[in-house]
């Protein structure tokens, strides 16, 4: 991220037209980030099914199609929705309140990326992991990467809501590329279905 981080979504969006976020991660490329870290873990996994919970424009949704994973987007924010449809209309892509998804499918992978879990309402948060953890199928498993930052929600508290959803810590790293996490600012956490 090169700007700082506001505090909730709806900053985000009153700072950022959807132009502007479509070509700051242009931009991010063309520096040589690699856009789709997030994507080359979720394949690790070697999912057929993934949810891309809080897609937004779907970053990762459309890269992940195009590798051969069936994938599922679902956002709260119509704008973020609509652009990923304009990008990819044969996607499916989902309207909707992550605490209050329920979709008949179940997914090998739910994946929350690009500091989905911080920008969801603070109230929302336990219930959008666990609409989340109720969409894993067996053995399947719920990858989070987020920012950790003075009043934006810690590890503890994020394990906390995987354990009441029935999740256990699986693995933990402090980038997308698998870095060890050794107590840093940033955070992607693999947490597996014990039911
Ligand atoms: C920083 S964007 C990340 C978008 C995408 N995952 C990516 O990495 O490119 C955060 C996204 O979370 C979505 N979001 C926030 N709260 C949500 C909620 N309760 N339900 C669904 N999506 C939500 C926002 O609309 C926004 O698209």
């Amino acid at each position: 991220m090169t700007e700082p981080l506001p505090a909730d979504w709806t900053s985000w969006r009153r700072r950022f037209d959807l132009d502007s976020y479509e070509r700051r991660w242009e931009r991010l490329a063309a520096a040589g980030v690699d856009p789709h870290g997030e994507a080359d873990l979720v394949q690790t996994y070697g999912p057929r099914s993934v949810l891309d919970a809080g897609c937004g424009t779907g970053r990762v949704a459309v890269e992940l199609a195009r590798r051969g994973v069936d994938v599922v987007g679902v956002d709260s924010d119509p704008g973020m929705i609509d652009t990923a449809r304009a990008k990819s209309p044969d996607l499916r892509w989902v309207l909707a309140d992550l605490a209050e998804l329920a979709l008949p499918d179940r997914f090998d992978v739910v994946v929350l990326a690009g500091n989905v879990v911080p920008y969801v309402d603070a109230d929302r948060r336990a219930a959008a992991v666990t609409a989340c953890a109720r969409h894993l199928a067996p053995g399947g498993v719920l990858v989070a990467g987020f920012a950790l930052r003075p009043g934006w929600p810690g590890l503890a508290e994020y394990d906390g809501w995987c354990a009441e959803a029935g999740l256990t810590l699986a693995d933990r790293w402090a980038t997308w590329e698998r870095k060890p996490y050794a107590g840093g600012d940033y955070a992607v956490s693999a947490h597996t279905s014990m039911r």
